[in-house]
């Protein structure tokens, strides 16, 4: 089914489509034909990412905007119509993350990545959702979670509980918007090394191997799996499937370790290294 010409005429929107699964993403959808329209805050990822799609033949535009102001997603998508033509799919990608003790947050930490991840998700949804029903166009949306939004996790706890909220969005919206020929799915990944994620979530060589111990298959995930599982379930192969989450992460959760529990028996010297490496770079 990944034949050049998958998503030919597609239009499809990436937040955080610079960097990391984002950029993996928008690269594979390109490849397939679809024209990608990467947001995000900063311009130097998603213009190199823009230019290496087009180097490649890809269509693609980029738009700088901070999904916590739904004004500035306004405009982003605005531009994406204009360079793209109309936008007809939806990645929420965007995150925030770190590991901490939830008794150490404070208030601001919490809202900033729920703001992100929650808040940010539904901005993109709501602003483009209306737009396909007033111009009564079919749309998709895929929003990028992580496997313990179901289960919850320590040290992690605002990214879990936005991600919670993403996936009961994801399952209420797909009720909801299916009479609007509308489709809300999600991806549940378990652990894929990215910059992001890796250098905010994993501290030392210690703690990745620790995590890989507990893998069932002893790897990670390799970026190419999660995009193709993408570029299926926004083609027209998967048009019965709404509502759904579907996990990859190799087996990592169904043996109860797809969060950060591994990192319960850690010191306290190990969570004040990790602060005060923090309060030294701030
Ligand atoms: C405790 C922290 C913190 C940390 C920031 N804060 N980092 N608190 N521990 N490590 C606090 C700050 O002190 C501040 O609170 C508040 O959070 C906002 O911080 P800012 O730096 O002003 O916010 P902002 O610039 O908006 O940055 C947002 C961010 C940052 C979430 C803090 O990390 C970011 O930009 N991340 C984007 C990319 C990312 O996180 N990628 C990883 C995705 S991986 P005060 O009170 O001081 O004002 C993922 C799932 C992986 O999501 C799952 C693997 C299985
Ligand atoms: P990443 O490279 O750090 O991706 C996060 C992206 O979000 C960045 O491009 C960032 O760009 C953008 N972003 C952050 N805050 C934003 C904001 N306020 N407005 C607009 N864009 C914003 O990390 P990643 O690992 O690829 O993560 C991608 C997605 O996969 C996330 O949803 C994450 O939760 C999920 N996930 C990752 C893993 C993993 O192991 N890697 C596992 C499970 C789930 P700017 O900083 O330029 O804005």
């Amino acid at each position: 089914m990944f034949q050049t010409g998958l998503l030919k005429d597609r239009a499809i929107a990436i937040t955080g489509g610079g960097t990391g699964l984002g950029r993996a993403m928008a690269l594979r959808l390109a490849d397939l034909g679809a024209g990608v329209l990467l947001v995000g805050r900063r311009q130097g990822p998603l213009e190199e990412t823009a230019a290496e799609i087009r180097k490649r033949g890809g269509r693609a535009a980029w738009a700088t905007a901070d999904v916590r102001d739904f004004a500035a997603v306004e405009q982003a998508f605005d531009l994406g119509g204009t360079e793209l033509g109309s936008l007809d799919s939806l990645i929420n990608n965007a995150a925030g993350n770190f590991l901490a003790r939830t008794e150490n947050l404070s208030p601001n930490a919490f809202a900033a990545v729920v703001g992100i991840v929650l808040q940010g998700s539904f901005h993109c949804t709501l602003a483009l959702g209306r737009r396909w029903i007033s111009e009564r166009r079919p749309g998709h949306v895929l929003n990028i979670l992580t496997t313990y939004a179901a289960s919850g996790s320590p040290y992690v706890v605002p990214s879990a509980s936005a991600k919670a909220g993403v996936l009961a969005l994801t399952r209420s919206l797909s009720v909801e918007w299916a009479r609007y020929r509308i489709r809300v799915n999600a991806i549940a990944p378990g652990p894929f090394p990215t910059e992001g994620a890796w250098s905010r979530l994993v501290p030392s060589a210690v703690a990745e191997q620790a995590w890989l111990q507990q893998h069932p298959m002893r790897r990670f995930g390799r970026q190419e799996e999660l995009a193709d599982l993408a570029a299926f379930l926004l083609s027209d192969h998967a048009q019965y499937i709404n509502g759904e989450c579907v996990t990859i992460d190799g087996g990592m959760s169904a043996c109860g370790s797809g969060g950060f529990s591994h990192l319960l028996g850690a010191p306290d010297e190990f969570w004040e290294s990790l602060e005060s490496q923090r309060r030294r770079s701030s």
